[in-house]
């Protein structure tokens, strides 16, 4: 059985400050890792309801956490996410939202996956791979520009053009369907390379973040997860790369700031004022947990409160 190492794991307990009685949504269940730390922080009345689009993320959890009555799994995505939470029968509002983004080590791990340029498999990508459409039917329908467009924006590749050529001559010779062949193409396309890093790891990125519409998920969900917290709430979010993460410290920002159309106004209406305050700045993984887990080295947690209106 795979495994995923949760990253930050006492610091979001830490800044879920848990009450033992309290309702938590962990939308990015994995493999239960964090949310195995909530329950054992709640007491008996307390609840988790823990959300993961992946197939096998559920199948693992229900085998895991078989019996514990005080957990609800949920088999979608974090977009709608206020929907999802209600569908678990959820009246009240939560005592903290937590999202840990990005992919878990199983899902990278496992070849048949095809989120990996280092070992060979279909070239899917998909965190539900029973839905949508894969990374290698993207790649085969795309045209030239948007496929550079997407390498550039969402990979920060700088030889975006170069590599969206690369694989439009490829694919018009045969259809790119297995992710060494792409990772190879790639790195026939890329002229030079930076220290430590596959030539790939940039194009493979930005490939996933869009077949999955990663932050389309994530903007979508930061308003739900504030309105469904109660005053006091916390929302803890952990991100991988500098899109999410820009996304997560701009959205905290405004919603610290109020509807910026009544700022100086003595009369501002609930709803165009501060609904969340941050809660000290962004934490990163010490020393000992990078060397431990390679995969917290790029994570960065910033956490809010939900203020009263
Ligand atoms: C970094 S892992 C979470 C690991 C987890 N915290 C643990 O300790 O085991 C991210 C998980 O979130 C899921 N995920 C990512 N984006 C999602 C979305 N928009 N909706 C639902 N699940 C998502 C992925 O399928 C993956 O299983």
């Amino acid at each position: 059985m795979a495994e995923h190492t949760p990253v930050l794991r006492d610091e979001v307990l830490a800044s879920l400050a848990i009450r033992p009685d309290g309702c938590y949504c962990d939308g990015t269940f994995g493999r239960g890792g964090h949310t195995a730390a909530i329950l054992e922080a709640l007491g008996p009345s307390g609840r988790v309801v823990a959300i993961d689009r992946d197939p096998d993320a559920i199948r693992a959890g229900q085998r895991r956490f078989e019996g514990e009555s005080r957990l609800t799994l949920v088999r979608g995505s974090f977009g709608p996410l206020e929907e999802r939470v209600r569908a678990a029968g959820v009246e009240g509002e939560l005592d903290g939202v937590l999202l840990d983004l990005g992919v878990s080590s199983p899902q990278l791990d496992e070849a048949r996956r095809g989120f990996s340029f280092m070992q060979d498999g279909p070239l899917d990508m998909r965190m539900d791979n029973e839905a949508g459409q894969s990374a290698a039917h993207w790649l085969a329908k795309a045209g030239e520009r948007e496929i550079a467009q997407i390498l550039h924006e969402l990979g920060e590749e700088r030889f975006s053009r170069r590599i969206a050529r690369a694989i439009v001559s490829a694919r018009a010779v045969e259809p790119i369907v297995r992710t060494g062949q792409l990772a190879e193409i790639i790195a026939a396309a890329v002229p030079t390379r930076e220290p430590g890093k596959h030539p790939a790891t940039r194009s493979f990125q930005a490939i996933r973040i869009h077949v999955n519409g990663e932050l389309e998920q994530l903007e979508a969900a930061l308003p739900q997860a504030v309105r469904l917290l109660k005053p006091g709430g916390r929302l803890c979010v952990i991100s991988f790369h500098s899109l999410e993460d820009r996304i997560v410290k701009r959205f905290i920002r405004r919603e610290e700031q109020g509807d910026p159309v009544y700022a100086g106004l003595p009369n501002v209406p609930p709803h165009a004022r501060p609904r969340l305050k941050r809660v000290g700045g962004k934490i990163v993984a010490g020393e000992a947990e990078v060397a431990a887990n390679p995969r917290a080295r790029s994570a960065v947690l910033r956490v809010a409160e939900k203020v009263a209106a």
